[in-house]
């Protein structure tokens, strides 16, 4: 069994989700792939715990519990006030486990990889806005740079394009890669009003902290943006056309059901070309998901149309991704 050591960036509700998974799949993880997680520092906005100084992950979940963010820990604790670049070079890890909202996390993702540790990441803008220069980095010292949970959480798009129909070439996409803007909608479906229907997906957690984004079609842009990158060539945000949702009305949401259509917030990809807007789509186009499921329709010269569809966001299904990829990560990194 080989220790992998983990640095965990991001200790809110994803970065919980995924100590969770790691605690409760630890013999599985054992078994199946002879692999013992130890996670050795979490870090926040707030400041940066040392693992191996006293605690272990179970308590960390049980301490985060009662004081909230790390500078809040009792003085039973030594909290380090790192900047994420210097956590990244001071703790000793394998692999650098993103789970923040920090935009500007492409750089300690690039000062992870010089100094030799692999990055698994949860976070967009990172990928969005520097898609070329990371993993340029990360194939050039033959490091994993994995992304899976950036796009519809732990359903693997991003390993379907990386790692499958390589031989066709894709013609286009389609997708819906928004949970809270289809909640919304749908809620809107029944009759609620956007406002109320947005605070609905607040509560339920599938919103991001500020849902603007969601509602602008921000989050659902750089989506998009990771999928041309992967599926074409690199782009940014940056390049691409977004509307969001925000003037999307009730009675346009009402007409459009009458007609047998529903509109949702789709994101079309093709090469050199991203729109981001809400569209009708009939109601029995694999587009006109429901809740949080999010959708891909792809098009390829040999394979034709292949549709993935799955769950695009939630807690649980975020740390899917991410820990398959840390696992990912981890089996490539045979000599660790
Ligand atoms: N806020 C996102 C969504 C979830 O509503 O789809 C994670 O990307």
């Amino acid at each position: 069994v080989r220790e992998v050591k983990l640095s965990l960036f991001g200790f809110g509700n994803v970065g919980r989700a995924v100590a969770e998974v790691l605690l409760e799949k630890e013999a599985l993880f054992r078994e199946k792939y002879g692999l013992r997680f130890r996670v050795v520092s979490i870090s926040d906005t707030s400041g940066t715990v040392w693992l191996p100084e006293g605690i272990d992950l179970r308590e960390a979940l049980m301490v985060k519990e009662n004081f909230g963010k790390l500078s809040a820990w009792t003085s039973d604790y030594e909290v380090y006030n790192f900047t994420p670049e210097e956590a990244v070079r001071e703790i000793d890890a394998h692999i650098i486990v993103d789970v923040t909202n920090d935009k500007n996390a492409h750089e300690w993702h690039l000062a992870a990889l010089k100094d030799g540790k692999a990055v698994v990441t949860s976070n967009k803008p990172p990928l969005a806005f520097h898609y070329a220069d990371l993993t340029e980095e990360a194939e050039k010292r033959d490091l994993p740079y994995l992304f899976e949970a950036t796009v519809m959480a732990g359903t693997p798009i991003i390993t379907l394009l990386r790692e499958g129909i390589l031989a066709d070439s894709i013609e286009g996409m389609e997708a819906v890669l928004n949970a809270t803007t289809t909640f919304i909608l749908s809620q809107m479906e029944m009759g609620q009003d956007f406002e109320r229907a947005l605070k609905t997906a607040q509560r339920l957690g599938i919103a991001e902290r500020d849902p603007s984004g969601d509602v602008l079609g921000i989050d659902a842009g750089y989506k998009a943006t990771i999928l041309h990158c992967l599926a074409f060539h690199p782009i940014t945000f940056d390049d691409i056309a977004v509307k969001g949702i925000a003037e999307v009305t009730s009675g346009e949401v009402r007409r459009a059901r009458e007609r047998g259509r529903t509109i949702r917030l789709v994101a079309a990809v093709e090469k050199g070309k991203v729109v981001v807007e809400p569209r009708e789509v009939p109601l029995g186009s694999p587009l006109a998901v429901e809740s949080h499921e999010n959708v891909a329709i792809m098009r390829t010269d040999l394979l034709g149309e292949l549709v993935i569809k799955g769950a695009g966001a939630g807690l649980k299904e975020t740390a899917s991704g991410v820990v398959s990829d840390i696992i990912k990560a981890s089996l490539h990194l045979r000599e660790v």
